[in-house]
């Protein structure tokens, strides 16, 4: 549970942004300070560099301070919503002659008042932003936390009574050995696409992106992933149109694509009546789409704008079923662009995701 953003003045000088979350039984907080004086400084430059307004000033101040005296000429005292409540702005104009000129000042001055609050939404914005990046990391240190132990427990545990011959019948033993082998897969898998993106963040990835046949590396990894889904209970099939023109991608980059794909297409329609998988190769346009289809539940509306981002899950830390990091899209994404390609997701008509892979043509 996170609570709102919460805006408190620490002295005259500093806006204190904070927040709570709460998660794994304890409770951090999050949040920034403020220069009151330096966003004041930078609003005045915004709104009134232009010098369309001669004589006027710009002041920041916390908010129940008492207005100065009022003298002549226009003044105007806004307060700003939450979190920034704390805080306000007084706009003053020197004394204007009536007359022509005055009218449009004054309504200029109006403006003035609204664009600094326009600025201050934009910091507002800005900081929401980083710190919604910021939960999503420590979800994901979290969450990796958690993956690295998991299997890592599991592993040991198994092995250690497999050593010391503690496991009676041929057929628990098959079943631990088993449990060990689809735990370090796991792990591979993890620490594979932990580094990989790190490289990538980096700019530390090389790619040797050629020009080549798309449909069978398409074939060939349904027939290596086929058995890894089969002792999940899905059926893996490749689907590859005739005569596809051939396309730029990396062969190393598109695997690890594909596994990522097909890794989520077993984790979240594993409760589906139909355990089918689908890698199909079609035209579509100039180039090739390489599409994974499942046919589970697919992505509510509200999430699915947000999937590709590093990070994100679909489901909560704390309340999940399934496991993972939320890297393994975001990887997805970069190398496929990386590639010049493009991707999306869509819940397919007639039930199940899909995510497409489109490849450029190669040239010449
Ligand atoms: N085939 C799918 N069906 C339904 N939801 C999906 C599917 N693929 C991805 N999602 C949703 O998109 C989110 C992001 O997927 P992504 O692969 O980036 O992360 P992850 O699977 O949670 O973790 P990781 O891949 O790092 O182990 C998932 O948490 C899930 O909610
Ligand atoms: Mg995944």
């Amino acid at each position: 549970a996170i609570d709102p953003l919460v805006g408190r003045l620490a002295g005259e000088r500093h806006l204190l942004l904070y927040r709570s979350v709460f998660a794994d039984g304890g409770a951090t907080r999050q949040g920034l300070v403020l220069d009151v004086a330096g966003l004041g400084e930078h609003l005045r430059a915004r709104t009134l560099a232009a010098g369309a307004l001669p004589g006027a000033s710009l002041a920041f101040d916390a908010g129940d301070a008492a207005s100065p005296a009022s003298g002549d000429g226009y003044r105007y005292r806004h307060r700003f919503a939450e979190p920034f409540d704390a805080l306000g702005a007084q706009l003053a104009l020197a004394p204007l002659d009536g007359g022509r000129g005055a009218g449009v000042i004054y309504a200029l001055a109006g403006l003035v008042a609204v664009t600094g609050a326009l600025g201050l939404f934009a910091v507002y914005r800005m900081v929401a932003v980083a710190m919604a990046y910021a939960e999503r990391r420590s979800n994901f240190v979290a969450a990796v936390t958690h993956e690295l132990k998991t299997p890592l427990t599991a592993i040991r545990m198994y092995g250690e009574m497999l050593r010391d011959d503690l496991v009676p019948g041929e057929a628990k033993r098959r079943e631990y050995y088993r449990t060990i082998t689809a735990e370090s897969e796991r792990l591979s898998r993890l620490v594979d696409n932990v580094l990989e993106f790190a490289r990538l963040e980096k700019g530390a990835r090389e790619m040797r992106v050629e020009a080549g046949a798309v449909g069978p590396v398409v074939e060939e990894v349904a027939a290596l992933l086929a058995p890894h889904a089969a002792s999940l209970g899905f059926a893996l099939r490749a689907r590859v149109e005739p005569e596809l023109p051939p396309v730029r991608f990396e062969r190393d980059a598109l695997l690890q694509v594909l596994v990522n794909l097909v890794d989520n297409a077993t984790k979240y329609a594993r409760d589906a009546a139909s355990r089918e998988i689908v890698l199909a190769c079609r035209r579509e346009g100039d180039g090739v789409v390489v599409g994974v289809r499942d046919r589970g539940p697919g992505v509510a509306s509200r999430h699915l704008g947000r999937i590709f981002e590093p990070f994100h899950r679909g489901e909560d830390e704390l309340v999940r079923t399934t496991q993972g990091t939320g890297l393994g899209l975001a990887l997805v994404k970069s190398l496929v662009e990386r590639m010049g390609g493009t991707v999306r997701g869509d819940n397919a008509p007639g039930g199940g995701f899909e995510v497409r892979v489109a490849l450029p043509r190669a040239a010449g």
